[in-house]
């Protein structure tokens, strides 16, 4: 069903449907795309689908912020790119939980040429969960990336080569805990190996080769065990950069906060021809997130884990249509 948008504010109903349709681009743990949106004459607000929520995974709902964070950088760059300026608020009303962000269109305002380049980004980025080049990441595109992540208040930290050792004992802990958590593997069954045409979940096709045992990065299997064989000399890079975005803190407002910089990253690295794949086993058990965060120095809380690099093109993970996430009457629900 073809959805009726309205204006809202100066944006016309096209501009909406572009910020829209962008905004549930973003990326979101499982492809279970958490959020809704409800038009008013001169807002379009951001809500949070509890109803999507991933218990076992995600008992805290921070990944489900990340997720929501990374839409709304989404929507905040289209209304930019559309020669507007987003007022935006975050957490606007405490007594409306799952109300996360308004975005108000507040008069012309040009947009900057970065804008530009990450609105660009935004419908080629894609979770690449295949083996990547060994071709090394540049010190001027690291700096890049990091100053992404600083751009919306958040922090990343490149992983050294003598942290990588550690770090991969800890990937395959964390990975081994969700293993014999039955609740985790009910859940992670039930989201991903979906059919390509599944506008949720994640498609089997999207999966990396399937893991074995030695490959202590990239562990999870996506396919539901469909994915192709590994092909000889086609390994997973030995060196991955990891990056770990941080939060100064972990509130509800800093993760959604973190969601940005995540999305931010992410758009940036695309932008640079790069790829890339999270790690979240790391930050869902609460033991390796404990020494993640001393592992990176202790002051900052790890909201997500990023292995970037070059990798080959991969297919994209198709959305629910809008008419499944957004509402244009302003009447209409006002319990969400
Ligand atoms: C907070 C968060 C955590 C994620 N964790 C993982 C992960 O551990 N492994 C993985 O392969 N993908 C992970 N993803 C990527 C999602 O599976 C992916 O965004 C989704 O399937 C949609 O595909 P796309 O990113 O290509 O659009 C994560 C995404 C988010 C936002």
């Amino acid at each position: 069903m073809e959805l009726q948008l309205t204006p809202v504010a100066s944006l016309t109903a096209d501009q909406v449907r572009d910020a829209l349709l962008a905004a549930t681009a973003a990326p979101s743990l499982y492809n279970s795309q958490p959020w809704r949106f409800r038009c008013t004459p001169d807002a379009i607000e951001l809500h949070a689908d509890f109803s999507r929520a991933l218990p076992a995974a995600d008992p805290d709902d921070r990944e489900l912020m990340l997720a929501c964070g990374a839409a709304l950088l989404n929507l905040r760059l289209m209304v930019r790119v559309a020669g507007v300026r987003p007022d935006v608020r975050l957490l606007p009303d405490h007594n409306r939980r799952g109300l996360l962000a308004t975005v108000r269109p507040a008069g012309p305002h040009p947009a900057t040429p970065v804008d530009r380049v990450l609105a660009a980004a935004i419908h080629r980025r894609r979770t690449n969960r295949r083996p990547f080049l060994p071709t090394p990441v540049s010190p001027v595109l690291r700096s890049r990336l990091r100053q992404a992540a600083e751009a919306e208040r958040g922090w990343l930290a490149v992983l050294e080569r003598p942290q990588l050792a550690p770090l991969q004992a800890l990937v395959r802990s964390a990975h081994e805990a969700q293993r014999a958590d039955p609740a985790f593997v009910a859940e992670w069954r039930q989201w991903t190996g979906r059919d390509a045409d599944s506008r949720e979940g994640v498609p089997a096709h999207t999966s990396g080769p399937l893991p074995e045992p030695q490959d202590e990065w990239v562990l999870r299997d996506y396919s539901g065990g469909t994915a192709p064989t590994r092909v000889v000399g086609k390994d997973f890079e030995p060196e991955p950069l990891i990056c770990v975005l941080g939060s100064f803190r972990d509130s509800t407002f800093a993760q959604l906060q973190a969601g940005l910089a995540m999305q931010r990253v992410l758009l940036t690295a695309t932008d640079a021809g790069l790829a890339a794949s999270f790690l979240s086993q790391l930050v869902e058990v609460p033991q390796a997130r404990k020494e993640l965060r001393s592992l990176i120095g202790g002051g900052l809380w790890p909201q997500a884990v990023l292995r970037i690099g070059y990798g080959s093109p991969v297919p994209a993970s198709p959305r629910r249509s809008l008419a499944d996430v957004v509402i244009c009457d302003a009447a209409a629900e006002r319990s969400w």
